[in-house]
C-alpha cells in the first residue's frame, strides 16, 4: 500500500555516510573499537547504569555488542558512539547512541551512560549537544527524543541543559526489574533552533543553532 507522505529522509541517507569523529564541548564521540570492551563491561557493573539500562554484560557479550554498531549504521537502525575526553581521548568516558532509528519519520530516540569516575562534568549534556547538532545538521532528522524514568533526575537535567524540552510523562511505559516506571519524554527538534522552547544552559554549553 504505498504511502501518500514523503518520507523526511530517504533509505541510504545513514548508510551512505561514514561514521565520523564529532566533537562537542571538552568531549568526542567516536565509533567504538574492538579494545573498549572491559570499559563497556566496567559501565554495566556500575548499579546506577543497570538500574537504568536494565543489562548486565560478560567481556564477551561486550565485544557482540560493539561489533553490533557498524552493522546497525550499515542497516540504518542505530548508531552508537564511545565518548571520550576531546583533550585525552585514551580511556572511555562513556556512550551515547541513536537507537529506535526511523529515516522515513526523521526520528530517533537517544541512549546514554557515564561511568561513574567522570560523573559529575556534564560529559553527558555536552556529548548529547554535539549528538544532535550533527542529527539535524548532517544526517538531516527532524526530531531527537529521549525518555528517562521519573526517578532518575540526574538525566533530566542532562536533556534540559541539551536544549530538549519536556513534553510530558508516558504513565507506566517501561519495564525495569522492580517494575514498570513512568517515564518523562524530552525532544529536540531541528527547528527549534537556540530559539525554540529549550531550557536555559550555562554559558559555553549553549546548544548550537541547527540551521
Ligand atoms: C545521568 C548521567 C548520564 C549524567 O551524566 P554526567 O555527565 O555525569 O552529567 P552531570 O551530572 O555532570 O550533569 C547533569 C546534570 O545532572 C545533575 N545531577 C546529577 N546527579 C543528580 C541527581 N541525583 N539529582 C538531580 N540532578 C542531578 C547535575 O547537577 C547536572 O545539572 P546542572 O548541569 O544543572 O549542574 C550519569 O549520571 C549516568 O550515566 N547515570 C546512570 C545511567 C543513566 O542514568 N543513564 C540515562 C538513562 S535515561
Amino acid at each position: 500500500m504505498p504511502s501518500l507522505v514523503t518520507p523526511a529522509l530517504a533509505p541510504g541517507s545513514l548508510a551512505r555516510l561514514t561514521q565520523p569523529e564529532i566533537d562537542g564541548h571538552g568531549v568526542r564521540l567516536r565509533p567504538w573499537r574492538r579494545d573498549d570492551g572491559p570499559a563497556v563491561v566496567a559501565g554495566y557493573a556500575d548499579p546506577a547504569i543497570r538500574r537504568w539500562h536494565c543489562r548486565s554484560m560478560t567481556l564477551d557479550e561486550a565485544r557482540s555488542w560493539i561489533d553490533t554498531w557498524p552493522r546497525r549504521w550499515r542497516s540504518e537502525t542505530g548508531a552508537g558512539w564511545a565518548v571520550v575526553d576531546a583533550d585525552n581521548p585514551g580511556g572511555v568516558l562513556g556512550q551515547i547512541s541513536l537507537r529506535r532509528l526511523d529515516l522515513a519519520e526523521g526520528l530517533a530516540e537517544v541512549s546514554y551512560w557515564v561511568l561513574p569516575a567522570a560523573r559529575g562534568r556534564r560529559v553527558a549534556p555536552s556529548a548529547l549537544t554535539a549528538l544532535a547538532r550533527w542529527s539535524f545538521t548532517v544526517l538531516r532528522l527532524h526530531r531527537v527524543e529521549l525518555a528517562h524514568s521519573t526517578a532518575n533526575p540526574a538525566s533530566c537535567r542532562v536533556a534540559e541543559r541539551a536544549g530538549f524540552a519536556a513534553e510530558g510523562t508516558k504513565r507506566a511505559e517501561a519495564l525495569h526489574t522492580d517494575g514498570w516506571h513512568d517515564m518523562h519524554l524530552h525532544a529536540r527538534l531541528a527547528s527549534d533552533g537556540t530559539g525554540g522552547p529549550v531550557a536555559p544552559a550555562a554559558e559555553g554549553e549553549r546548544p548550537v543553532p541547527t540551521r
